[in-house]
């Protein structure tokens, strides 16, 4: 259903692809580019600023107080993530979320922010694992990133981290789909063109999840994903699949520098 959705509303016809691949190739020195990393908060016209700004405005904050409800609600166990993290996660480590995915000793390989918190409630709270991207998952990421804003992105890359970072470099470089377009064509070479009604990005995930004012939803990174595979045509993978979590990892290398914005809002 979704992807049907989806389809509709974001596919480019083959039309579509001539005229933007003759744009794209007027601007192959593109003069509109920003500097690297910026936000694609900088990209924004000042009355969706204001939105993500002011947070009564900000429609992303439902979801953020719908996670700190999950937060703070004992299940059957009588006990919560407030018990250990704080009633509105005081204790939650800032600097700690703005270095995610890092590389886990424990489980010897790279989680993102998302298979934390899941982590926490299967190991510390004995609870049953939560889907990727679920409803409730999201909601709490949410709001556990909003805890971090402000906070200055920090991902590292360790050797035992190297592979997965490579993975999500060498995705981020592919070519995908009929367009055999690479992420990094729109959102490094093509940056601040318009397309479709909206200036191109530099794709940063530091706002992320973010409030989409288009489908009235908070958006994951993942969820992110499946919309620009779609837009190339090619066959999206799973959230929370290998190539995304790679993906994200790498990304969070790009946007290292840029502050934690959580709930970003866009179009
Ligand atoms: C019994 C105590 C306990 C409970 C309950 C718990 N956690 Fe944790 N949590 C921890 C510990 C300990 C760490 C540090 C783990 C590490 O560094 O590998 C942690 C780490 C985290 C982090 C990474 C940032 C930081 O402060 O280290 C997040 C985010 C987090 N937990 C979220 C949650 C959420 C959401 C829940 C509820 C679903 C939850 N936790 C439940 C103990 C707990
Ligand atoms: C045909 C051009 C195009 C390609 C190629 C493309 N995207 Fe996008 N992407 C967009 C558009 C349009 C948007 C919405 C405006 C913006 O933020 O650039 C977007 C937005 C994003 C965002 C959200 C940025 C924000 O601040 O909200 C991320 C993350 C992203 N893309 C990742 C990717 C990844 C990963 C790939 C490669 C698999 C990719 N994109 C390939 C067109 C593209």
């Amino acid at each position: 259903m979704m992807q049907h959705d989806l389809l509709s509303r974001r596919t480019i016809g083959p039309k579509n692809i001539l005229a933007i691949m003759a744009l794209l190739l007027s601007f192959s020195l593109n003069l509109l580019a920003e500097p690297f990393p910026t936000s694609g908060y900088d990209f924004l016209p000042d009355d969706m600023k204001e939105i993500q700004d002011d947070d009564f405005l900000n429609p992303g904050m439902d979801t953020v107080d719908k996670g700190l409800m999950h937060f703070q609600d004992e299940e059957y166990e009588s006990s919560s993530c407030a018990n250990c993290h704080g009633d509105h996660g005081e204790y939650l480590n800032r600097e700690k979320i703005a270095g995610y995915p890092r590389y886990s000793e424990e489980h010897e390989r790279v989680i993102t922010l998302q298979e934390q918190i899941n982590l926490c409630g299967i190991e510390k709270l004995d609870r049953f694992p939560l889907e990727y991207d679920e409803d409730k998952l999201v909601a709490l990421e949410t709001f556990v990133r909003s805890k971090a804003n402000g906070q200055i992105i920090n991902v590292e890359v360790s050797d035992e981290s190297r592979d997965f970072f490579e993975l999500g470099k060498s995705l981020y470089n592919r070519r995908f789909g009929q367009m055999g377009m690479t992420c990094s064509h729109c959102h490094v070479q093509y940056q601040g063109i318009m397309l479709r009604g909206s200036k191109l990005t530099q794709g940063q995930t530091n706002g992320f999840p973010v409030y989409r004012i288009d489908s009235r939803q908070i958006t994951t990174i993942h969820q992110r994903y499946n919309e620009c595979f779609l837009q190339l045509r090619a066959e999206p993978y799973q959230r929370g699949s290998r190539e995304y979590r790679a993906l994200e990892y790498y990304m969070g290398v790009l946007s290292n520098g840029l502050k934690v914005e959580t709930p970003g809002v866009r179009y």
